[in-house]
């Protein structure tokens, strides 16, 4: 399969083999998110990468996404407060960060989920986050265990809007 066939074919992944993803692989996936584009090039993200089971655990919230534990490794998103205009930037810069690391794990066959529910507090304390940082979206990376059906989607002239709304 072709790119971007295989990037066309990108599913949410939430179940994993137990293999665990093979260094070269993985050290695309956090090349991908180190080259991502960067507003100004200010590069304000920092990136928490945990494999350990209390890591793990954090990311879920509840009973909600307890199947974070599975993954091989999760990347917690994250950047430092400055001022609102360059907050905004620095959302943005995390939010692509983290999509290229989810499309580069796809192109090699890992799969990815991204984790919009957390417990703030206790995965701050667990990961010792700092108080001016802002937690931006969490990945759970592993090799998929199947490959669920492609939800609905929303055909694109419902979406697209040419020249004018
Ligand atoms: C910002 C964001 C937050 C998400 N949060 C969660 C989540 O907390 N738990 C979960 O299981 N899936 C989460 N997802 C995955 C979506 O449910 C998934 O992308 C959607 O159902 C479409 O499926 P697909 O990714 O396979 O196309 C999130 C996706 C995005 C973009």
């Amino acid at each position: 399969m072709d790119s971007i066939n295989t990037l066309l074919s990108r599913r949410s992944i939430r179940k994993y083999t137990k293999d665990p993803v093979l260094k070269e692989v993985k050290q695309n996936i956090l090349e991908a998110r180190r080259l991502a584009p960067s507003a100004t090039n200010v590069q304000p993200w920092h990136f928490i990468v945990t494999t350990s089971q209390e890591g793990k655990e954090a990311c879920s919230f509840g009973n909600f996404n307890r199947w974070t534990s599975e993954a091989d490794f999760i990347v917690v998103g994250v950047y430092r407060k400055n001022n609102p205009m360059m907050d905004n930037y620095a959302k943005m810069d995390v939010t692509i960060a983290l999509q290229n690391m989810v499309i580069a794990g796809w192109l090699q066959g890992v799969g990815s989920c991204w984790i919009g529910a957390w417990n703030d507090a206790n995965l701050r304390q667990i990961l010792d986050i700092p108080d001016d940082c802002v937690i931006v979206g969490i990945i759970p990376f592993g090799y998929p265990d199947g490959i669920p059906v492609t939800p609905s989607k929303k055909p694109l002239d419902q979406i697209i809007h040419t020249e004018k709304w």
